[in-house]
């Protein structure tokens, strides 16, 4: 059988099948019931820009929560993706410096804008998890974690001027063109999966921001054809990257709340702009962040490029019988 070594590279979860038109994978719940993680975004330059000080301190607090798996909110590798499968920055930029005991396990990744500027199909190959077998990073899918369901969505292709080749930069599109047909899909299917999640938490995770007081500000393409679907399906996080800070905005009117993790190396740009929500927390520097979730309970704690926690968050949700 074909599938049998694609299996057993990846056995630490399971394909199962597929919610609407996007692949399924699950995670297993620790043995209390509850799961913690982090949350890393816009990190790949070989250590640089205090990329190392980071991942030392994402080992310390990965180590103290006993983490179950690390998110990626994408832009990967710098400035330009991977340029194929053999591309060493994958070793320079991720195996090598995220070496903590307590990171070595699964990570769950989207692409960034940057990384759609490289060979994008290198970073979805599965021959990198023969490299380095954390590596998971696919478009987009459901991470089922019986507790929650994470959605992680390709926001890239949404954006309409990198269809321009903005500064002459070329994104490699393959698998994607034509943007309408894929982006009608997408969100379509992201509509279904989040209607058919009995999950008590829903969280998306996206490169782009929806809501953001930093330089990219709010991503007009995701507010018109993402948000009204988060809305309306009730879903608890959106957790992105794309700017270099770490950021809380929760929503004027849905408990939605916007969660910008895009501190993994190059920060401090210097700009706070208003937000049309409300600005819960803002830092304009390096750092990531954790959640940890309870069948009633989520914590988010930002930490600086020290470990210094710098703003919690944390939402009870009242238990109600499964429907
Ligand atoms: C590294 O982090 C320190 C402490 O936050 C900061 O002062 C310094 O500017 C950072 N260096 C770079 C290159 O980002």
């Amino acid at each position: 059988m074909a599938l049998l070594p694609l299996l057993s590279m990846v056995s630490s979860f399971l394909f199962l099948s597929s919610m609407a038109e996007l692949p399924m994978l699950e995670h297993p719940l620790k043995s209390d019931g509850s799961l913690s993680l982090l949350v890393i975004g816009d990190w790949g330059r070989k250590g640089t820009f205090n990329q190392t000080l980071v991942a030392a301190q994402m080992g310390r607090i990965g180590e103290s929560l006993d983490i179950d798996f690390v998110v990626s909110t994408g832009d990967n590798f710098y400035e330009e993706g991977l340029t194929g499968i053999d591309d060493k920055e994958f070793e320079e930029s991720f195996t090598n410096i995220y070496a903590a005991e307590s990171l070595q396990k699964q990570w769950y990744s989207v692409l960034g804008n940057h990384d759609y500027r490289g060979d994008v199909l290198a970073q979805l190959s599965p021959v990198l998890r023969q490299i380095d077998r954390r590596w998971l990073c696919l478009r987009s899918f459901v991470l089922n974690a019986e507790i929650v369901d994470f959605f992680f969505v390709d926001t890239t292709p949404f954006v309409e001027h990198y269809w321009d080749n903005p500064k002459g930069h070329h994104y490699d599109w393959r698998g994607v063109a034509p943007r309408e047909t894929y982006i009608s899909n997408l969100v379509k299917d992201l509509d279904l999966a989040l209607k058919e999640s009995p999950a008590r938490w829903k969280v998306v995770v996206g490169h782009h921001t929806i809501r953001s007081a930093s330089v990219h500000g709010d991503t007009i393409e995701l507010q018109l054809l993402l948000l009204p679907i988060l809305k309306e399906n009730g879903v608890d996080f959106y957790v992105n990257g794309h700017d270099h800070c770490l950021e809380h905005i929760s929503s004027n009117d849905c408990p939605l709340q916007f969660l910008t993790s895009g501190g993994g190396s190059k920060a401090w740009r210097g700009i706070l702009n208003s937000v049309s929500d409300k600005l819960e927390f803002f830092y304009d520097g390096q750092g990531f962040m954790s959640l940890q979730l309870t069948k009633t309970q989520a914590h988010v704690v930002f930490y600086d490029a020290f470990g210094n926690a710098l703003h919690k968050q944390a939402i009870t949700k009242q238990f109600h019988s499964q429907i």
